[in-house]
């Protein structure tokens, strides 16, 4: 029997690619405009660094992380996520003595242990970008003024950016006691997984998706009403940010993201779906993280974006044909074996130009490489017979209207290029 995929992946091939690729060049077309650097790290990690980085309250630590011992008994896992790798790689490469702040974009596969379906998948793609070092609100606005420019650069429509602050060390412990004083009356009803969470982590609740826990967890009080005064200052100016820049949002005063490190401003961006797998990409300050994994006392933020979701949107909303900027493709064609070297030595020149230039590599009869240029979509063909050896004019035949026009090499490669 034939292998499959391992469950929850996916292969990108055939055509499919070109989706991707469209979306990855508007990606780094956008980090040049913004001026950020792009950052590889490793696919797997220390253990310890999820453990200590993303919390071990959350989902991703509880039970999705792919770990497994490596020869040298080492605990490694595969990640889950890219904001820990980055701060890692900073404190590891002292970035704190380079200027701030430091401005990071990765793109790269991440890897979750959760019960694949549309959307979601165990090895799926984040698009991410980190800011290190900045408390500076008006930050946390341009980050989400540049989540947004994404979608919209790459035509998504129905966009809605819900935003949030989830306060800070000083008042969230407050805020948490508050919300375990209002809960403790409750705490019998609540479902397992959330009474778990009522001592270590009860904002979390809020994420139930079980209906009991979530008409409990409603009427409890809201950290965005709690927050310090520093906090609430810092989210009025993202908010002022946002007005300035004529960023649509909503606030959303429940939402508290599946990640421990947060801090301050949370958000997450979805696009015309309700549910569990709307979330089209999420970010937020995490200005304790760099400190927790042995740095300096240095802020954070940043999002990621999930490709696959942005992909599928994409086809959804039918944006892949308007977004479609490929160069025009020539098929050269060859008469018989005897102008094989004409067409091979064309086609050469044709690429040196610029020039997306194909020929025949299945030794076919003309009229099935007439038949081949036309299912990979060539939007001009040239036919190389025995005149053309000797004049170095050529018949360059447009393929969506039929005309055709003799032309020498340099006038081909003008047209072809479209100058
Ligand atoms: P996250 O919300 O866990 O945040 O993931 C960000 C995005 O990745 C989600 O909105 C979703 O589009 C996509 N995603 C997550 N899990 C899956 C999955 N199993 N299959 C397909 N797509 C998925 C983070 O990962 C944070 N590191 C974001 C961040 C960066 N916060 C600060 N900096």
């Amino acid at each position: 029997m034939a292998i499959k995929g391992p469950k929850g992946t996916h292969d990108i091939i055939f055509n499919e690619i070109n989706k991707w690729h469209i979306v990855e060049s508007k990606l780094t077309e956008l980090m040049q405009l913004y001026d950020y650097n792009e950052i590889r790290t490793p696919i797997f990690e220390s253990t310890e660094l999820f453990l200590r980085g993303v919390g071990d309250t959350t989902d991703i630590v509880d039970k999705e992380m792919y770990t497994f011992l490596d020869k040298g008994n080492r605990s490694i896992t595969l990640r889950p996520e890219g904001t820990a790798s980055v701060a890692r790689a900073f404190i590891e490469h002292s970035g704190f003595n380079e200027v701030l702040p430091s401005k990071f974009y990765y793109i790269g596969p991440m890897f979750r242990y959760s019960r694949p379906q549309t959307g979601r998948y165990r090895q799926f793609h984040q698009f991410g970008i980190e800011v290190i070092g900045s408390i500076n609100p008006y930050l946390d606005g341009e980050i989400l003024e540049l989540m947004m420019n994404i979608f919209i650069s790459l035509g998504i429509k129905n966009l809605k950016l819900e935003i949030n602050s989830v306060g800070c060390p000083s008042c969230r412990p407050l805020h948490k006691e508050k919300l375990k004083n209002y809960l403790k009356k409750n705490y019998s009803d609540l479902c397992p997984t959330c009474q778990g969470r009522y001592e270590k982590n009860p904002l979390r609740i809020f994420d139930c998706k079980n209906l009991q826990c979530q008409e409990i967890i409603n009427n409890g009080p809201l950290i965005t009403d709690n927050l310090c005064e520093e906090c609430d200052d810092h989210f009025k100016k993202v908010k002022y940010y946002l007005e300035m820049t004529n960023v649509e949002y909503l606030i959303n005063k429940k939402m508290v993201r599946g990640l421990d490190y947060y801090t301050k401003t949370a958000f997450e961006i979805t696009a015309g779906k309700e549910g569990a797998q709307s979330s089209l990409g999420g970010g937020g300050r995490y200005d304790g993280l760099i400190e927790e994994l042995g740095g300096p006392n240095l802020p954070g933020i940043g999002f990621a974006i999930g490709l696959e979701r942005v992909v599928l949107t994409m086809e959804e909303q039918g944006l892949f044909d308007k977004l479609d900027n490929k160069h025009d493709k020539v098929y050269v064609a060859n008469v018989s074996e005897n102008n094989i070297n004409t067409t091979i030595k064309l086609v050469q020149e044709l690429r040196k130009n610029g020039v997306v230039a194909i020929n025949d590599i299945m030794s076919r009869k003309l009229k099935n490489q007439f038949k081949y240029a036309n299912k990979i979509n060539a939007d001009y063909v040239i036919i190389i017979g025995d005149d053309e050896i000797v004049n170095h004019i050529y018949p360059l035949k447009n393929m969506n209207t039929g005309e055709q026009i003799y032309c020498s090499l340099d006038e081909l490669i003008k047209i072809l290029r479209g100058v």
